[in-house]
């Protein structure tokens, strides 16, 4: 979703900028634009439908030595992707560019007749707003904090002057901003990844707080005005992780790498020995884990697939314990019950996702305990959880989710072992699934090293569908769900998963030359009632690609038979199949695997 860059201090800042809105691509996009200003006022404009890549064509042309400047990419919410509604947005001596929405820019806009609109933003109508405070004798930063207080919803935003052309003022609620401290410079953005290589030190804007940028400074304060302390935290700078090294693309490197990532989420958590789990940042304490009668997992998108597969593993080592998964966007307008002694599970990769983020706050006034999964570290969700487990699986850049899904499920189902150690229940599952974390990287290492190859030659064959079905039962029924997500995410293929069970009361109308059909069967998990349903399939004529870690004779188009000894967490190895799956037929149906249409990484509005 949007992004913001910006920069003061004595290099070009044009160049600053355009790198670091290229770091923030993954988040996705439609169009991008920047403004530079020398110490006099002097202005530069450059904005783009499109890619980054073209401003950073048009600025090798330019001889722009300009070192104050802002940037943006927009992820377009009112009015279409074009350059007029590219940001920055110019009122009278000032550039804003800005993330959020501002619910009440009609009302706002009736009041500014005074500014002739040539976008159709809500934040050209913010731009006007800051102006129209803007007089002789209010500065820039007051004249922010003042059209702030009439802003209805949500901004992160960076607003520069030709009038006092050495500052950057920037005001978060709702929207991350973290700003970077160097050496008489200063790098403002709102994801840290626009940070790689430039600093470690950084200051995190918290919501309602507000900062003057100079070179030599960054003052915080709140939005009356008064100045607070900033809190410096180191930032992980690992511009290794923001790389695809060596890989096509970036998806196809997050699907490899699962290995070490799932290791990392692991590492120093569970003792394969002692087939124990221990998890340092849950600030629950023994009494608090023992009174938990309920668990409600939130999320959206991959990251509610994940807690609803999870769910399944809670279930079974947690059952004594009611557990509900929820989409956060609906759960807040849901009336349900919390009973006492719930705890929330929070699962975010980015941890800035709007809908999960309000779920979260919605349920700490409850009176829950809340317990962030998240992956982003220092994200706006880890902050404001009670505890967490962080997921450890490094910068995920591409827009479709891998393999944070692998390490959300894993971290939910050791934080249900812990529990359930806590509790003394499901003693002989604890054990099983224990073992089987300790060698899921492995099992998953041996799946990339096997049968890529296999996978793709399967995928080639299923790219030039329009429509999918998914289906499993049990722990294969929310890999179904997700399996068809990846699918559709990236293929553009209309993909839907289902409970294989369901299929009969609906779905299987469906079944024609149009459709094709990924259905997983697992040995030990419903086996033969899923290979009644697949033969339900077979007998209408469909065109069935089946991934199953079972030897018994299956009927099908397409089989993919995965040797694995893995019996509990089979789905969470399986759909790493499926990733890679959806991927070639992506990259045959040649799209851009990275950056899918219309969708966004970070999703910061509701
Ligand atoms: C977007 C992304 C998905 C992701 C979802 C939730 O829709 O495109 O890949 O699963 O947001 O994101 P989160 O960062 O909260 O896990």
């Amino acid at each position: 979703m949007c992004g913001i860059v910006g920069y003061i201090g004595k290099k070009p800042a044009n160049k600053i900028l355009v790198d670091g809105l290229k770091r923030l691509e993954y988040r996705g996009y439609d169009s991008a634009g920047i403004v530079t200003l020398d110490e006099n006022g002097e202005v530069k404009i450059n904005k783009v439908k499109g890619k980054v890549a073209q401003l950073d064509d048009e600025i090798a042309e330019q001889a722009d030595k300009n070192s104050i400047g802002i940037g943006h990419t927009r992820w377009a919410t009112h009015g279409e992707p074009s350059v007029a509604n590219a940001h920055p947005h110019k009122a009278g001596e000032i550039f804003l560019v800005h993330n959020g929405i501002i619910e009440n820019y009609k009302e706002l806009k009736a009041e500014l007749a005074d500014h002739k609109f040539v976008s159709d933003t809500d934040t050209e109508v913010l731009a006007a707003l800051i102006n129209s405070f803007y007089d002789e004798k209010t500065s820039l930063f007051d004249a922010v904090r003042l059209a702030l207080k009439k802003v209805v919803g949500t901004f992160g935003i960076a607003v520069v002057s030709t009038r006092e052309p050495n500052e950057i003022i920037t005001a978060r609620l709702g929207s991350p901003l973290i700003i970077g401290l160097g050496d008489n410079e200063n790098i403002l953005a709102s994801d840290a990844s626009a940070l790689f290589g430039l600093t470690d030190k950084a200051i995190y804007l918290n919501d309602g707080e507000m900062a003057k940028i100079t070179r030599e400074d960054v003052k915080i304060y709140d939005l009356n005005g008064s100045e607070i302390v900033g809190k410096i935290e180191k930032i992980d700078t690992n511009l290794a992780a923001i790389q695809k090294n060596g890989y096509a693309h970036f998806l196809l490197k997050e699907i490899m790498e699962q290995p070490e990532t799932l290791n990392a989420t692991l590492r120093g958590r569970i003792d394969a020995m002692k087939k124990t789990v221990k998890l340092g940042g849950l600030n629950l304490s023994e009494k608090d884990l023992k009174n938990v009668q309920h668990v409600v997992i939130v999320g959206c998108g991959t990251a509610y697939y994940a807690g609803l597969l999870a769910s399944y593993y809670l279930a079974e080592l947690l059952p004594d314990v009611t557990i509900e998964v929820v989409v956060a966007s609906e759960f807040r307008y849901k009336k349900s019950f919390l009973p006492k002694n719930s705890v929330a599970l929070i699962v975010s990769q980015s941890g800035e996702t709007a809908d999960t983020l309000a779920c979260l706050r919605e349920i700490k006034s409850r009176g829950a305990k809340t317990i962030g999964v998240v992956n982003a570290v220092g994200s706006t969700i880890a902050r404001e959880v009670d505890g967490g487990i962080y997921v450890h699986a490094g910068p995920e850049i591409s827009v479709a989710s891998t393999k944070a899904f692998t390490s959300q499920v894993s971290a939910m189902i050791m934080l249900g072992v812990s529990m359930a150690q806590t509790r003394e229940t499901a003693e002989d599952f604890v054990e099983k699934i224990v073992a089987e974390l300790a060698i899921l990287p492995d099992e998953i290492k041996k799946l990339l090293n096997k049968y890529v190859a296999e996978i793709e030659k399967i995928a080639t064959k299923y790219a030039k569908y329009e429509h999918a079905i998914y289906m499993g039962r049990d722990t294969a029924f929310p890999t179904a769900l997700e399996g068809a997500l990846k699918l559709k995410e990236i293929s553009y293929i209309d993909a839907n998963g289902y409970a294989a069970g369901e299929l009969k009361h609906g779905p299987l109308a469906l079944v024609d030359d149009r459709f094709f059909e990924v259905v997983m069967l697992l040995e030990g998990n419903l086996l033969d009632k899923t290979i009644s349903n697949l033969s339900e399939v077979n007998a209408r004529g469909g065109h069935v690609f089946a991934i199953t870690n079972s030897d018994k004779e299956i009927t099908a188009e397409s089989i993919l038979r995965v040797k694995t000894d893995l019996k509990i967490l089979t789905p969470i190895l399986l759909n790493v199949a499926q990733q890679v799956f959806a991927y070639y037929i992506a990259v045959a149906r040649e799209n851009d695997v990275d950056q899918p249409r219309n969708l966004a990484k970070s999703v910061t509005v509701e």
